[in-house]
């Protein structure tokens, strides 16, 4: 007897199983939106699910028992078909029960959702230190740095919900447009992290930043394409985890996500902020000849030339708020390789004498940057250096966009 009708509980056990695991789940989503709601329609939203959920689990569990106790009165030869055709008539309820509870919550929830558009700055970075240590087993090199945001920047358009793929499209037509774009990948990368249904995303990007400079351009832009997806489709994301899966993007790309003043670690995805610089003004110039982060690399293993020595002196001075400490305390890894009769050395040699208070090539070049104490001063050197570099660019230094919440 019991060997047939224990069968008979089993769609409402599953199903109170379902509902009792909604409710010990209380984070995970249990009703998956086609379109962004704010976290109280969502939780109206799971809630609604988890109670229909109950009602379908002990309406069937009821009528189970009704059944049981009618055909236990008849002879025992009648009772295994009516137990099966019970069973049939269950399964055939349940999946007939989840259409309607899904389409009269998305009737509530789900209109098809409006485009929206967020706009957002790709700032520039610089390295107010460098010191690559040496090649890890993974191919990559042991980093201790103090990266800056400053205010230059290149400007993404995000329009979500668009109905189509994913699009991206560039002012500058040097640049591909395809998966070969990091700021492409940045937005596939979001989409497989979180899980969310891709419906429709065009990226507008107007670039302003030179590339190959080691001002971090490709690595602001995928990171800006993360925090406007953030923004658009998961608002509750943590930063921690969107920096985590920007480093599987590049290096950069971490610090570039809230940026500010950093101190970075590892291969770059150790994040720890700094007492912000304090507020100074940058003259950025990029010569013609470009630098392969890569080649850059190569060219400390072959001199052997890593620099091990810590950032002790900069936390120092940034801690005190000295801006003269912070730029006698400024090293890179990637000038000490350089050859002496280098472009980089003239351009450097020029910002010093227009009044930079230091002047240091940022990341693996092939720009330079100079620190001014204030606006300006950085305004007429910006526009002396045009004559000579025209990719010359002038900003403040830039605070974090959001409070580090981990330290
Ligand atoms: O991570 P990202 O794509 O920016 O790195 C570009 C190249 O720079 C890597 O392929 C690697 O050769 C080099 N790199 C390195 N050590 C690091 C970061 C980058 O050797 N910490």
């Amino acid at each position: 007897m019991l060997r047939i009708w224990w069968c008979v509980y089993l769609v409402p056990a599953l199903m109170l199983l379902c509902a009792a695991w909604g409710y010990l789940m209380p984070r995970r989503r249990l009703y998956p939106s086609p379109r962004p709601l704010t976290a109280e329609r969502q939780r109206f939203a799971d809630g609604q699910l988890r109670r229909m959920l109950w009602q379908f689990a002990l309406a069937f569990a009821a009528l189970g028992l009704l059944v049981m106790g009618s055909v236990r009165r008849l002879p025992s030869g009648a009772q295994r078909p009516i137990a099966y055709a019970v069973m049939l008539l269950q399964a055939v309820g349940a999946a007939a029960m989840v259409i309607p509870i899904e389409r009269a919550i998305r009737e509530r929830f789900g209109d098809a959702p409006a485009e929206q558009t967020v706009t957002e700055r790709a700032s520039a970075k610089v390295n107010l230190l460098l010191a690559v240590g040496e090649q890890r087993p993974d191919g990559y090199h042991e980093l201790v740095s103090v990266m800056q945001t400053v205010d230059v920047c290149d400007t993404l358009t995000v329009r979500a919900h668009t109905g189509g793929g994913l699009e991206l499209t560039c002012s500058n037509p040097d640049l591909p447009t395809d998966e070969s774009n990091l700021a492409y990948r940045a937005a596939v990368k979001f989409f497989s992290y979180t899980g969310i249904e891709n419906d429709g995303v065009s990226i507008e990007l107007q670039k302003l930043l030179p590339m190959q400079a080691g001002l971090g351009g490709g690595s602001a832009d995928a990171a800006a394409v993360l925090r406007a997806l953030r923004q658009l489709y998961a608002p509750e994301l943590p930063w921690e985890e969107l920096e985590s899966l920007a480093a599987d993007l590049g290096s950069d790309v971490p610090f570039c996500v809230r940026g500010g003043t950093v101190l970075i670690r590892g291969r770059g995805e150790r994040l720890a902020p700094l007492v912000p610089l304090p507020p100074c003004w940058f003259v950025l110039v990029k010569p013609p000849v470009s630098f392969s982060t890569r080649t850059m690399y190569e060219l400390i293993d072959r001199h052997r030339c890593y620099d091990t020595s810590g950032a002790d002196d900069m936390v120092t001075a940034l801690s005190a708020g000295d801006l003269p400490a912070v730029c006698a305390a400024m090293t890179n890894t990637f000038q000490r390789v350089l050859p002496p009769d280098s472009e980089i050395f003239a351009i450097r040699a020029r910002l010093l004498s227009l009044g930079a208070l230091g002047a240091m090539l940022s990341g693996s070049g092939s720009a330079v940057f100079g620190i001014f104490a204030d606006e300006e001063s950085a305004r007429m050197a910006c526009a002396a250096l045009r004559g000579t570099w025209p990719e010359t660019f002038c900003g403040r230094s830039l605070p974090g966009r959001q409070a580090f919440s981990h330290v």
